[in-house]
C-alpha cells in the first residue's frame, strides 16, 4: 500500500493512462500503455492509474498487464460505485504487488440531480457500500467525490467521514470541471482537514482539471494546507483542457523548495523522455512555450537574455535543462560504427531489445547513416521506436515512388504494399503527394477511415533531419494514432498511415463495448 513516509512527502499519482487517455483522440494501444507505464515506474511515480477496467476489454487488459509487469509503483484501476465495476477492477489489479481500487461517485447537487438522478441519502449509502465492497479485495482503497469543488460542504464532510469509516485510505477531492480558484480550493481542503473527525486516517488527495488554467496552482495550494497526494498527467493530458501537468508540479516543488518544502520521489531527469513518449504516442504535440517541456522552455532568443546567460546562466534560468533530462543533442557513431557500439548506445538510451530487434534497428541505423551526415541520439530513438511499433503488422510498405512538382500535373504516388502476405501495387493521383499516397493505401487495403490529424515534425535540425509523422484515423467512433519516421517525409507519411491502419485492424478484431468516461 502506498503510504506517506514523512509528513512532507507528496504521493504522485499519475493518471495519464486513464484520465489522459480519455481525451478525444488520445487513445493508446496495449504496447504503448505498457511503454508509458514502464517509464512512469522508472521515474518513481508512486501510483499509476492504468485504466478503467469496466470501460472496455482493452482497458481491462491494459490494467491487468501493467499490474503483472510493473512492480515499482502501486497499480490502480478506476471503478464507479457499482459492484460490477469494483469486481472487474479488483480482477484487473489482482496480479499487482501493490494494487489500488479507486472508486468514485458524484456528490454535487447538480451531478446528483441530473447525472445520477439519485437522492443525496442514496449517494451517501452508495459511498459506504462501494468502499466496503472494495475493501474485500485490497487494503488500498481510494474514494473520490466527483465534482467535489461544487459539492456542499456539509455533505462533503459527511460522505468523506463515512468513506474513511468504511475503509478508504485515500480521499480524493476533485475539481472535476476545473472551476476552482487556488485560494478557494485550498480553503475547501483546509475545511475538510479541520471538520472531518477521522481525516487523519486517510491521505487527502487532489485531482484538478485545467479548464481555467488553474490545475497546477490549485494542486500546489492544496498541498500547503495538508493534501498529500497529487493526481496529475504527463504534459497535462486529460479530459477537455486536461489535468494538472506532472512536470510542472514536480519542478514547481523542486525549484521552489524554499517556499514549498515538500518532496516527491520523481526522478525529474526522466521528464523529457516521458513527455516525448506521451506526445509521440498520442499525437498531441506540446506547445513550444509550454512550461518545463515546451521546445522553447530553455531557449533564449533576445540579445539581452543571451548576454545574461553567457555571464551567468542563473540570470534567466531558474532550473537547468539537465534537471529535466534535456541534454545537448549528442552525436552518435557514424556509418562506420559497429554493432557492439550500437548495442551499447541502445542500452544507454534505455532500450532493452532482443537480438532480432537489435539486428533490425542496426540495419535501419546503417541505412540512415548512409543518407544523413550526422546521426544523433534522437535519430536512434526515432528509428528504434519506428521498428518497435511495426512489430507483427499485417500491412507493410514495400515500395513507394512519388512524383510532384510545379509542372501542373497531378501529384502521383506508385506503391507496393504487403497486405497479409500478399503483394499489392497501385498508382494513384491526388490533390497533393500525401493525398495521393493515402488514396493508394486505401485502395490497396480496402479500408477508408476518416483522417482526423496529419502532423509532421522534424526529429533534429537541418534539411537532412528525419521527419516524424503522426496520423490519426477514426472509424465508427474509434480513433487510433499511427507514427512513422524517415528522412523522406513521404515515406514517413506512408508508414504513419499504415501504422494507424494496422492498429485499426487490431481494434476491429477486439471490438469491445463502447468506452465509458469518468
Ligand atoms: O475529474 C474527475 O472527477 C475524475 C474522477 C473520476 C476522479 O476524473
Ligand atoms: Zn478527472
Amino acid at each position: 500500500m502506498t503510504t506517506k513516509k514523512s509528513k512532507n512527502d507528496i504521493i504522485i499519482f499519475d493518471t495519464t493512462l486513464r484520465d489522459g487517455e480519455q481525451s478525444p483522440g488520445a487513445s493508446m494501444n496495449l504496447s504503448e500503455k505498457i511503454r508509458i507505464a514502464e517509464v512512469l515506474e522508472d521515474m518513481g511515480v508512486d501510483v499509476i492509474e492504468a485504466g478503467f477496467p469496466i470501460a472496455s476489454d482493452g482497458d481491462f487488459e491494459a490494467v491487468n498487464e501493467i499490474a503483472k509487469l510493473v512492480k515499482g509503483s502501486t497499480i490502480c484501476g478506476l471503478a464507479r460505485s457499482s459492484k460490477g465495476d469494483i469486481d472487474r477492477c479488483a480482477e484487473a489489479i489482482k496480479p499487482a504487488e501493490s494494487g489500488r481500487i479507486h472508486t468514485f461517485i458524484s456528490t454535487s447537487p447538480l451531478h446528483m440531480k441530473y447525472k445520477l438522478q439519485m437522492e443525496p441519502e442514496d449517494v451517501h449509502q452508495a459511498v459506504i457500500d462501494s468502499v466496503t465492497h472494495a475493501r474485500n479485495f485490497t487494503d488500498d482503497v481510494e474514494w473520490s467525490c466527483e465534482d467535489g469543488s461544487r459539492t456542499e460542504h456539509d455533505f462533503m464532510c459527511r460522505t468523506i467521514e463515512s468513506a474513511i469509516d468504511a475503509g478508504a485510505t485515500t480521499i480524493n477531492i476533485p475539481d472535476t470541471v476545473g472551476y476552482a480558484m487556488p485560494m478557494e480550493y485550498a480553503a475547501m481542503i483546509e475545511m475538510v482537514m479541520n471538520r472531518v473527525p477521522n481525516v487523519d486516517k486517510a491521505v487527502i488527495s487532489v485531482h484538478c482539471h485545467n479548464d481555467l488554467g488553474m490545475a497546477v496552482a490549485n494542486s500546489l495550494a492544496a498541498v500547503q494546507v495538508g493534501a498529500r497526494q497529487i493526481e496529475c498527467t504527463i504534459n497535462g493530458l486529460g479530459e477537455r483542457a486536461g489535468n494538472a501537468a506532472m512536470e510542472e508540479i514536480v519542478m514547481g516543488l523542486r525549484t521552489r523548495s524554499d517556499y514549498l518544502p515538500y518532496n516527491t520521489n520523481i526522478k525529474s531527469e526522466l521528464i523529457t523522455k516521458a513527455s516525448k513518449l506521451v506526445s509521440t504516442v498520442t499525437g498531441f504535440s506540446v506547445q513550444p512555450n509550454k512550461a518545463i517541456v515546451g521546445a522553447n522552455a530553455f531557449a533564449h532568443e533576445s540579445g539581452i537574455h543571451q548576454d545574461g546567460m553567457l555571464k551567468n546562466a542563473q540570470t534567466y534560468e531558474i532550473m537547468t535543462p539537465e534537471s529535466i533530462g534535456l541534454t545537448e543533442s549528442k552525436l552518435v557513431m557514424g556509418k562506420h560504427s559497429g554493432r557492439h557500439a550500437f548495442r551499447e548506445k541502445l542500452i544507454e538510451l534505455g532500450y532493452d531489445l532482443g537480438d532480432n530487434a537489435v539486428q533490425d534497428a542496426f540495419k535501419r541505423f546503417k541505412d540512415l547513416a548512409d543518407v544523413k551526415k550526422d546521426v544523433y541520439d534522437e535519430d536512434i530513438v526515432a528509428i528504434v521506436d519506428d521498428a518497435v511499433i511495426r512489430d507483427n503488422d499485417t500491412i507493410n510498405l514495400e515500395k513507394l515512388e512519388v512524383l510532384c512538382g510545379t509542372e501542373h500535373q497531378p501529384p502521383k504516388a506508385s506503391m507496393t504494399l504487403n497486405v497479409d502476405g500478399e503483394q499489392k501495387s497501385a498508382e494513384m493521383t491526388g490533390d497533393g503527394p500525401v493525398d495521393a499516397i493515402f488514396k493508394g493505401i486505401k485502395e490497396l487495403t480496402g479500408i477508408a477511415p476518416h483522417l482526423q490529424l496529419y502532423q509532421v515534425h522534424a526529429v533534429t535540425q537541418g534539411t537532412d533531419a528525419q521527419a516524424e509523422v503522426t496520423v490519426r484515423l477514426e472509424e465508427d467512433g474509434k480513433t487510433v494514432n499511427g507514427q512513422g519516421a524517415d528522412t523522406d517525409t513521404m515515406v514517413a507519411s506512408a508508414r504513419a498511415y499504415i501504422n494507424a491502419l494496422n492498429k485499426l485492424l487490431v481494434k476491429r478484431e477486439k471490438s469491445a463495448p463502447s468506452a465509458l468516461s469518468a
